[in-house]
């Protein structure tokens, strides 16, 4: 890092750090005692995965606690901006065990791809403490930004921050199962959604059908705060729901292409070729955790398929040549085409839309696309005489 070199994809994240080296106000030490020595504010950021058995793992954030308990400057505020289960600043405090170092909680709401860009505009900022100054202190760093500050109490800040991505998540479920109605009654998904998101009550944002919903933050926060509901004896029948629709949803996109692409017979898919467009969890980012583009192409594999894939961000250089079990990814997106019995569209890469679909038709053995984004512009397709399969509307073929 110290040599400005950024190993995740993340936009204008490299020209950030780069600007932050030169300029001397960002530099990188070795272990986290070091780093706090001499600041007011200190912000934990580190992960908190899902373990084996569902619950969230704390590991990190606690053995940062203890690695600069006794390096932290007294007056400090220590700041946790991990998502993190209700209660966590006050159980911070007490595992702290430093009554001159405030706890205030900070949660990020950045998404994987534009989190520069979201920081720099968020549309509101939320510092939570049990101490009003300490929240205060942390707010003023936020002086600059031009967003809406809110102060609250810890738990209420690491509650918004969950609150927030069951929401989405809730939204995004809801759509897809339209989207699943649309095609039922013959309904269009896209003039649904356009005159909903008009409705400044609900918002014209993440009202896209797909896949499902997936990443390393919705699946593993929905399923935390289910877990912390229960905890409080409240069965939070909408946010379970909203999660069995999602695995529904990638077991009905599953199916479709099995429809689509797949033989007559009782094992449509077995021996069949797929093209896949797009392996990660969404465009702008090379992060496959949670995919829900991987786990449909691990269950057609499962059914018989074999899929060779390309996806912008996994070259077959810089990455394993097999980073998803059964599927083979290659550089190029006609030679992913090739022979195969039909292309499959899973994230929404800009670039696909350019693609080349008189070549694509002719390396392709069925000129047939199932587009689970609805990303692609149908009329270009039916030009390259593609058959087109989206998600709540009708095919174009
Ligand atoms: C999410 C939240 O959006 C951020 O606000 C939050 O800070 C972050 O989690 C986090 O907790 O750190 P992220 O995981 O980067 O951000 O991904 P999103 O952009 O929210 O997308 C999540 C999933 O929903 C993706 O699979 C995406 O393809 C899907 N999606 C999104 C749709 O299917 N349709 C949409 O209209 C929008």
């Amino acid at each position: 890092m110290s040599r400005g070199e950024v190993t995740i994809r993340e936009e204008s994240l490299p020209e950030l750090v780069r600007a932050g080296l030169d300029s001397g106000l960002l530099t990188f030490v070795l272990g986290a005692g070091e780093a706090v020595r001499e600041a007011d504010t200190v912000f934990s950021c580190v992960g908190t995965p899902m373990s084996q058995d569902g619950d969230l793992d704390m590991t990190a954030v606690d053995a940062v606690i203890d690695e600069i308990r006794d390096r932290l400057r007294p007056g400090c505020v220590l700041v946790t901006k991990s998502t993190v289960p209700v209660g966590t600043a006050a159980r911070l405090t007490r595992r702290l065990g430093r009554p001159d170092v405030q706890v205030a909680s900070n949660p990020e709401f950045l998404r994987e791809g534009t989190s520069v860009h979201d920081f720099l505009h968020p549309d509101r900022v939320v510092v939570g403490a049990e101490s009003r100054e300490a929240a205060e202190h942390v707010a003023a760093l936020y002086a600059k930004l031009d967003a809406p500050m809110m102060i609250t109490d810890a738990a209420s800040a690491e509650l918004i921050k969950y609150a927030a991505n069951c929401f989405l998540a809730v939204k995004l479920s809801y759509v897809n199962v339209i989207a699943e109605l649309c095609e039922r009654v013959g309904a269009d998904i896209g003039q649904v959604t356009t005159a909903l998101g008009k409705d400044h009550r609900i918002g014209g944002a993440f009202l896209r059908p797909g896949p499902g919903w997936g990443g390393s933050c919705l699946p593993k926060d929905t399923r935390a705060m289910l877990r912390a509901a229960e905890s409080a004896d409240i069965d939070f029948r909408m946010l379970r729901a909203a999660i069995d629709v999602n695995v529904h949803q990638r077991e009905r996109i599953t199916d479709k292409i099995a429809r689509v692409c797949g033989t007559d017979s009782a094992a449509p898919l077995d021996g069949v070729r797929l093209g896949v467009l797009g392996l990660t969890f969404k465009a702008g980012t090379d992060d496959l955790r949670d995919s829900p583009a991987t786990a449909i192409a691990q269950e057609l594999s499962r059914l018989g398929a074999e899929l060779v894939a390309y996806d912008p961000a996994l070259s077959t250089g810089s990455h394993p040549p097999e980073p998803v079990p059964g599927v083979t990814i290659v550089d190029d997106p006609y030679q992913a085409a090739k022979g195969a019995a039909g292309l499959v569209l899973f994230t929404e890469w800009p670039e696909f839309r350019d693609l080349d679909w008189g070549r694509m038709a002719a390396v392709l053995d069925r000129a047939v696309i199932v587009d689970t984004r609805n990303h692609l512009d149908p009329e270009a397709l039916r030009t390259a005489r593609i058959a087109w399969h989206g998600v709540g509307v009708r095919p174009v073929v």
